[in-house]
C-alpha cells in the first residue's frame, strides 16, 4: 500500500486560464524548427533560450565532462564509469548510543523509530563542520506501511507512535576517512524531529483564532511536522522543511466541518487511509478542526543546537510546500521561491521586509517572520513558449483580500493561502515541485512534474508555461527577474525542457529537442545547482519501461547545463525507488543523493541489501574514484 501516491492526487475546480489554447500544436512546430534550426548550435527549446544562449557565446556553461549512464530498470545505483556510491544511512539505522540495529523482522518499535532515521528520506542539506566533518539535516517524509508494519497497517496506538517516529526529519553528524563518508551514530549534533516534537508557531499568523485548539488556546506550540517534502537552507546556517501532503493524516469518523478551506487543502473524513486519528484524537478533524491549520508550513530548524525549537514561519503561508529556495538579493533582501504540489496549484515567493546582515548572524533569526508572500501569474504571446509574468501581493486589503471575500487579516491570508491565491489570480500549474536558483545569476527553474487534468472538466486550461492537456512527463520552467532584482513584481520565462518520449511520439509528446532517446525522462521533480552552476535534475515518475515511458527505466537524476540545453543522465536508482533529495559537500567531491521507497507497494527490491531483504529509502554518497568534483 502506497498511502501517498503523489500522481494520484485529486484536483479542485478552478476559475478559468485565460487565452493559450493553441500552445500544444505551437510546441509541436518549436520542437521541429528548433530540432533542427539548433542541432549544430547547441540551441534549445524555448525563444529566451535562443536569446540567452546567444548572449554568452563566450561561455557555453559548465563544463559536464562524464559519459552518460544508460536507462535500465536494475535493482541497483548505477553511476558514470570512473565514479562510485556507498550507502551513508538508511531507514532504521541508529543515531544514538545505545539505540538498537534495524531489526529486519520487526522492524522496530515506537522507541527504537524514535531513536533511529525516519523513513522515506527525501529533501536535504550539508551543513559543513571541518573539511571532513559536516552534519546532515535530511526530511522523512512519509512511512511505507507495507515495510514499516509486518502487517501493512497501522492498527493501534503503538502502530500510530511507530508511524509518526518514522515521520519528521533526522539531523545525524558524518565524517570522511580516507575519502569515505560514514554516519556518526554518537555525535552530539544528532537529534530526531517527528510528527509529536514540540514547535513554536510565529509571523502574522501565529496566534489567530484558526490555529488555536483546546489543548494549545494560545495557538502558538504546534507539535511536530510530518510530510516534511523537500528544503531549503538558510545563508544564516538554519535548515529549512517543507510541510507538503499533510491532509491526508486527518480524517473523522464523524462527519467534517463544511469550509471551503478543507475542500482546497483535501482534508475529508476519509483522509489518506493512514489511520492515526482512531488512536490519537489531535487528528481527528472533527474533535479539532483547526489542527490541520497547524501544517503546511515551511519550519525552520537550527541543526546546530539539538536543544532548539523548531519554528513554524506562517509568513510564507500555507500550502502543500515542495521546497523553498532560499536567494539573498544584491540589495540584501532575502528571497524565498516555493512551489504548491498539487494539480492546478500555484507558485510563490516571499521577500523579507528586513535586509539580511552577513556581519550580525544572531540579526537574521527572524527575517522569515516579516515580508511580502506573493503568487505567480504567467501571461503569454499566444502560441510562444515564453512570455512574461508578474508577482501579485497576498496582503491583506489589496488585490482584492478584503473582508467582503472572507479575508478579515492578514492572518486569514495566510493560513488560507490557495484561497487568496485564486482571488489575486495566479496562474494555474501543473504540479510545482521544486525550484532552484542559478548561483551566480538572477535565473530560476522549477519543476512542473505533471498535469493529468488539464482541460474543460476541471476549468485548468492549457496555458504558456503548461502547453500540454495530457501530461504525463512533465516540464521544467525557468523565469529571469525583471532588471536581474529578485524583488521586482515582474519577470520573463520560457520552457527549458519539456519531457517526452520522442520514440513513441513525434507531436508535442515528443519533447523539446534537448530530450533525445538517449536522455528522457519523466516527471522531474527534485531539482538542484551545484555552485558551477549545473542543473540537475531527479524524477518521481512511471519506472513502467513501458508504453509512454518505454526506454526510459527506472527513476533517474541527470545533470543540464542551463547554457547550451544538454542534459545528459547521471544516475539510474533501484527498482520502485525515487530519487529526491540532493546536497554537496563544500569542495563537491561528494554528493548525497536521496533513494526513496525502493520496493514500493512491494515491487521486487532488495536495495539496499545490507544483509537482509527489506528494501529500506537510504542515503548514498556518490563521487570520483580520482576524487575530482562530481559531474565535471
Ligand atoms: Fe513530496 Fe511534491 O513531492
Ligand atoms: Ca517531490
Ligand atoms: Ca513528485
Ligand atoms: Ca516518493
Amino acid at each position: 500500500m502506497n498511502t501517498f501516491d503523489e500522481n494520484d492526487q485529486r484536483n479542485h475546480p478552478r476559475p478559468e486560464d485565460t487565452e493559450f489554447s493553441k500552445m500544444v500544436d505551437n510546441v509541436l512546430s518549436r520542437r521541429q524548427l528548433l530540432g533542427a534550426a539548433g542541432a549544430g548550435l547547441g540551441l534549445f527549446f524555448g525563444g529566451q533560450g535562443l536569446a540567452y544562449a546567444a548572449n554568452t557565446s563566450a561561455n557555453m556553461g559548465p563544463r559536464i565532462g562524464f559519459k552518460p549512464v544508460a536507462a535500465n530498470s536494475l535493482d541497483t545505483v548505477s553511476v558514470p564509469i570512473g565514479y562510485e556510491w556507498r550507502v551513508l544511512a538508511s531507514w532504521g539505522d541508529t543515531i544514538f548510543p545505545g539505540g538498537a540495529p534495524f531489526d529486519p523482522v520487526t522492524r522496530g518499535t515506537a522507541t527504537s523509530q524514535s531513536t533511529s532515521i525516519g523513513d522515506n528520506n527525501d529533501g536535504m542539506s550539508f551543513f559543513s563542520l571541518g573539511a571532513d566533518h559536516g552534519v546532515i539535516a535530511v526530511n522523512n517524509e512519509y512511512a511505507n506501511y507495507e515495510y514499516l508494519f509486518t502487517n501493512g497497517r497501522c492498527n493501534s496506538l503503538e502502530d500510530t507512535r511507530k508511524a509518526q517516529a518514522a515521520h519528521g526529519v533526522s539531523v545525524f553528524e558524518v565524517r570522511r576517512t580516507a575519502g569515505v563518508w560514514t554516519l556518526q551514530p554518537h555525535a552530539r549534533l544528532n537529534r530526531r524531529i517527528t510528527a509529536t516534537t514540540e514547535m513554536r508557531l510565529s509571523g502574522p499568523a501565529a496566534g489567530s483564532a484558526w490555529l488555536k485548539t483546546q489543548a494549545d488556546p494560545t495557538g502558538t506550540v504546534a507539535l511536530g511536522t510530518f510530510n516534511n517534502c523537500a528544503n531549503g537552507r538558510t545563508p544564516w546556517g538554519t535548515y529549512l522543511t517543507c510541510e507538503e501532503n499533510f491532509n491526508g493524516y486527518f480524517g473523522s469518523a464523524e462527519s467534517v466541518p463544511d469550509q471551503a478551506a478543507f475542500k482546497r487543502y483535501g482534508i475529508s473524513a476519509k483522509g489518506a487511509g493512514l489511520n492515526w486519528y482512531p488512536f490519537d484524537p489531535r487528528f481527528d478533524v472533527a474533535k479539532n478542526p483547526n489542527e490541520p491549520n497547524r501544517f503546511g508550513w515551511v519550519v525552520e530548524i537550527d541543526p546546530m543546537d539539538p536543544n532548539s525549537t523548531p519554528i513554524k514561519r506562517t509568513a510564507l503561508g500555507r500550502l502543500k510546500h515542495e521546497n523553498a529556495e532560499v536567494v539573498v538579493n544584491a540589495d540584501g533582501h532575502v528571497v524565498v521561491y516555493m512551489g504548491d504540489d498539487e494539480k492546478g496549484e500555484h507558485i510563490y515567493k516571499f521577500v523579507s521586509a528586513k535586509k539580511w546582515d552577513a556581519k550580525n548572524p544572531s540579526a537574521n533569526r527572524d527575517l522569515l517572520d516579516e515580508g511580502t508572500l506573493y503568487v505567480a501569474r504567467f501571461s503569454t504571446v499566444d502560441g510562444k513558449a515564453q512570455g512574461e509574468g508578474e508577482w501579485l501581493a497576498l496582503t491583506h486589503g489589496k488585490n482584492g483580500l478584503t473582508a467582503e471575500a472572507g479575508f478579515h487579516d492578514q492572518a486569514e491570508v495566510l493560513v488560507h493561502t490557495r484561497l487568496a491565491a485564486t482571488v489575486v489570480g495566479a496562474t494555474t500549474m501543473d504540479r510545482p515541485e521544486w525550484i532552484a536558483a542559478h548561483p551566480t545569476q538572477a535565473q530560476v527553474y522549477v519543476t512542473l512534474t505533471n498535469n493529468s487534468d488539464r482541460g474543460e472538466k476541471t476549468n485548468q486550461a492549457v496555458n504558456g508555461p503548461n502547453p500540454r492537456a495530457k501530461n504525463v512527463y512533465g516540464q521544467i520552467v525557468r523565469w529571469t527577474p525583471k532588471g536581474n532584482d529578485h524583488t521586482s513584481h515582474h519577470f520573463t520565462w520560457d520552457i527549458f525542457a519539456l519531457a517526452g518520449n520522442p520514440t513513441q511520439h513525434n507531436d508535442a509528446y515528443a519533447g523539446s529537442a534537448n530530450i533525445t532517446p538517449d536522455n528522457m525522462f519523466n516527471s522531474p521533480d527534485g531539482l538542484a545547482f551545484d555552485r558551477e552552476g549545473r542543473l540537475w535534475i531527479q524524477t518521481d515518475g512511471d519506472y513502467s519501461n513501458a508504453k509512454d515511458f518505454a526506454g526510459m527505466g527506472n527513476n533517474q537524476m541527470l545533470c543540464a547545463n542551463p547554457v547550451t540545453g544538454e542534459i545528459k543522465r547521471f544516475m539510474v536508482g533501484p527498482v520502485a525507488c525515487e530519487i529526491t533529495g540532493i546536497a554537496f559537500t563544500p569542495d563537491q567531491q561528494t554528493m548525497f543523493v536521496g533513494i526513496q521507497h525502493p520496493g514500493e507497494k512491494l515491487a521486487p527490491s532488495h536495495f539496499p541489501q545490507r544483509g537482509d531483504a527489506v528494501p529500506r529509502s537510504s542515503i548514498v554518497a556518490i563521487s570520483r574514484r580520482d576524487g575530482g568534483v562530481v559531474g565535471t
